[in-house]
């Protein structure tokens, strides 16, 4: 069993700030550091990082070889990495004293993403695999409709949420790995339980991951229902945080491990790539994860506005 990701790849120019820039403001940023990233590449670290047989497909541009060596280096199958002429994606991220930050993507090569590639890169899935997508590229919805259509199981990060994304037919999906935000996009609910519930309303019997950042993590699917909490560290970045969680919570379910098993190491893996600057050289491998101490804090039900 195999997963594939068709999905973006990223130069990160980071600045550090002491506040995100505002409106008219000019300020000066304390260090910057350029580090590989993209949701779809990260996801793809964090997949193979967590042992799992991955493929990586996108587009680049000619100055995004980094781009490639870095997944290749990272365990990563790129035969389905191609390049165009014209520039890669990228990312101009704010992080702020907090570790949080706030992005700024340009799309680059990332929106070249064409139906004769696409085509491509399913003829070499089946049934048994697993496509996995996030929304930083051109032919979401053929992707989806395609995958669909051969029987491929589809699992969907929906970030970053926007009109576009909402309009496909998301019922074609699987496995949905989102955020309070994109939860509340998808479903017009603010609270993390009413977002799961419309979330099984409307997608019944998909398995739903809701991540909500230092509260930790939910999961639901028919009448199965878990929580984690998060593990505690020093906030440095919490860039590729989210995708870490993806990676790993997929690479568990690919070995067969139970959902809760799955959250718990997948929130392991968040914490320690929270705990380090970047994006893709954040991601903790697996064995680094296994050996961490990190102290629990248990998950807490979140009071009702
Ligand atoms: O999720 C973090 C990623 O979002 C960054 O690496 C940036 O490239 C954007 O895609």
């Amino acid at each position: 069993m195999k997963i594939i990701n068709i999905g973006s790849m990223n130069i990160d120019r980071v600045y550090e700030v002491a506040h995100f820039i505002n409106p008219g403001e000019t300020i000066a940023s304390k260090n910057m550091e350029t580090y590989v990233g993209g949701k779809g590449l990260n996801q793809s670290v964090a997949l193979a990082s967590a042992g799992a047989f991955v493929f990586h497909a996108g587009m680049i541009g000619d100055d995004g070889v980094i781009l490639k060596n870095y997944l290749e280096f990272r365990g990563v199958d790129t035969r389905f990495v191609r390049t165009i002429n014209g520039p890669s994606g990228h990312a101009v991220i704010q992080v702020d004293e907090d570790g949080e930050n706030g992005i700024l993507l340009y799309g680059g090569a990332n929106q070249c993403i064409t139906e004769a590639f696409i085509d491509e890169v399913l003829d070499y899935a089946g049934p048994d695999d697993i496509l996995l997508l996030q929304n930083e590229i051109s032919g979401m919805e053929y992707i989806l409709k395609q995958a669909s259509q051969k029987g491929i199981r589809i699992a969907l990060n929906p970030s970053p949420i926007d009109d576009r994304l909402l309009d496909m037919p998301l019922e074609l999906v699987t496995w949905f790995i989102l955020n309070e935000i994109e939860g509340r996009a998808l479903t017009g609910k603010d609270q993390p339980q009413e977002i799961l519930e419309e979330m099984q309303l409307k997608y019944p019997g998909r398995h739903v991951v809701l991540t909500l950042g230092s509260n930790g993590v939910v999961y639901s699917k028919d009448r199965q229902y878990y929580q984690h909490g998060i593990f505690k560290v020093a906030a440095v970045d919490t860039t590729a945080a989210g995708d870490t969680f993806t990676g790993f919570f997929l690479a568990g379910v690919l070995k067969g491990l139970k959902a809760a098993e799955c959250l718990r190491i997948a929130s392991a893996a968040a914490a320690l790539a929270v705990s380090k600057a970047g994006a893709a050289p954040s991601i903790p491998m697996l064995q680094e994860v296994i050996n961490a101490r990190l102290e629990e804090v248990p998950y807490e039900e979140i009071p009702r506005g």
